[in-house]
């Protein structure tokens, strides 16, 4: 195991831009940076040995802040839509950033979590793993959110070839707080920027329906539905049809009720995770499980994408991957149907992810 430190770039204000490289035995290795606590690139070997980096990104920090799109970043304080920037704690009413449209909030606001600069710590956990550690301490009314919180994003990969992201936070006040990866992901390698032919599992029942202002509405069975994804199928087998739920977002922009239907494990002997979801290249062989314990998984067909180049130059295809954001459901602030997502003094956020690579 090894990790490597560098400077990434400059942002435009002259501030420094490092990034981390941790590098596994079995040949997997992942670059993040202190920009966003974003994951800038994720090298995984294919069925010939050949290692392909599966997630999009960009070549310099700057890109980063220009562009739309969450690419691989840390997406906070509150991940997802929030109907109106508005809701109501404790009696209180909050107005919060509405930065999309001037109507909602999306993804923290304007100038959310993945666009801050992180503390950074590079070290080993107990069990030998590689990790780094990000830190951000996201201040009372940032946003329009109520209370300090502090918040650390840890990456670790273990020799195996494990990779893990752990989300924990502390807020001296009740706040809503969801916390997700935003990373691109093609299994043919991110420079294919087509996903339509990898197959995709979701191990969800339900899903939530979105209107035309992408806020959610009820809960649907996927049964019967283009969004039955609980036996593998073809990504592009829901995309290509005039489902009124595909039709709204022009692809899959939903979130799914990880209920764990596709099994559980116990990580690092005490951490309860559900299998939520399961993605493979029938080119590269590459397969990837996710496992979580978030109540939600946004999956995100990348129906935005275009008009950017990523590393290396390669241009940005609409769809060219897909999103896998698991969190907290959409406006769960303003929801009683949903698991909550407040937290405060008297309770702390945790919530970890792990990604399992193997070839097929
Ligand atoms: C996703 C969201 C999409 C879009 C995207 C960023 O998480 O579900 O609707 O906003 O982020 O382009």
């Amino acid at each position: 195991m090894s990790i490597e430190k560098k400077y990434f770039g400059k942002l435009s204000d002259g501030r420094e831009v490092t990034a981390f490289t941790m590098k596994a035995e079995c040949g997997v290795s992942v670059t993040v940076m202190d920009l966003g606590a974003t994951m800038v690139s994720l090298n995984v070997p294919d069925k010939n040995g050949e290692l392909k980096d599966i997630v999009c990104g960009y070549d310099s920090p700057e890109e980063y802040i220009k562009n739309d799109g969450y690419t691989g970043a840390t997406v906070g304080r509150y991940a997802n839509r929030i109907d109106k920037g508005h809701f109501t704690l404790d009696g209180k009413d909050y107005e919060i950033s509405k930065n999309e449209d001037g109507k909602r909030t999306l993804h923290g606001g304007f100038c959310g979590f993945d666009k801050k600069i992180w503390r950074s710590e590079a070290g080993q956990c107990g069990c030998g793993a590689d990790r780094i550690k990000f830190y951000y301490t996201s201040e009372d009314g940032e946003e329009g959110f109520p209370g300090n919180v502090d918040v650390t994003v840890v990456y670790r990969l273990s020799a195996d070839g494990e990779l893990a992201i752990r989300y924990l936070a502390e807020a001296d006040k009740m706040t809503p707080m969801a916390l997700t990866n935003h990373s691109y992901f093609n299994l043919d390698g991110y420079e294919k920027q087509d996903i339509s032919r990898q197959l995709l599992t979701i191990n969800a029942n339900r899903f939530m329906g979105i209107d035309d202002e992408s806020i959610s509405t009820e809960f649907y069975d996927v049964q019967d539905t283009p969004f039955d994804f609980r036996k593998e199928k073809q990504i592009g087998k829901a995309l290509f049809t005039n489902y009124e739920h595909v039709m709204i977002p022009g692809g899959i922009d939903h979130s799914f009720d990880i209920d764990g239907t596709g099994g559980k494990m116990l990580w690092k002997h005490d951490i309860p995770l559900v299998k939520s979801v399961t993605i493979r290249s029938k080119e590269t062989g590459i397969v990837m499980d996710i496992y979580t314990d978030a109540p939600a998984m946004q999956v995100y067909s990348g129906n935005h994408m275009g008009g950017v180049k990523y590393k290396g130059g390669v241009e940005a295809k609409k769809q060219g991957a897909i999103c896998f954001e698991p969190g907290y459901f959409p406006n769960s602030p303003n929801r009683t149907d949903v698991p909550s997502c407040i937290f405060g003094p008297d309770r702390p956020y945790s919530s970890t992810t792990v990604y399992k690579f193997s070839v097929k």
